[in-house]
């Protein structure tokens, strides 16, 4: 079952700043490519990190500890030293809110 949480108003999430979220215990980074707007579990799965603290750049996240990249759009392992894929979930804009389904 979908279960949509509120994760605040759209324009809290601007392009190029990753926004460190919780919902339903789980750890988000949010983060805004143009109109749309991604969360990831906000952990590297490479190393203990936060995509909330790494840098946007061309659709992906850099990781601040070792600059591996992931896309931000599906999670997806970019570049070494990260080759797994980071959790990725759905996210939709409503009525001018964030909402993102954990389950
Ligand atoms: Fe993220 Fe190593 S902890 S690339």
């Amino acid at each position: 079952m979908t279960t949509w949480i509120d994760l605040g108003a759209a324009d809290e999430f601007c392009e190029d700043t990753p926004v460190a979220k919780q919902a339903g215990g789980q750890p988000l980074a949010v983060f805004r490519l143009g109109d749309d707007v991604y969360a990831l579990r906000d952990k590297c799965s490479h190393g203990n990190a936060r995509l909330s603290d790494g840098y946007v750049e061309d659709g992906c996240v850099e990781c601040p500890l070792h600059q591996g990249l992931i896309d931000i759009r599906s999670g997806a392992a970019r570049s070494a030293p990260i080759t797994t894929a980071v959790r990725s979930f759905p996210v939709r804009v409503v009525a001018g809110r964030v909402e993102v389904d954990v389950a």
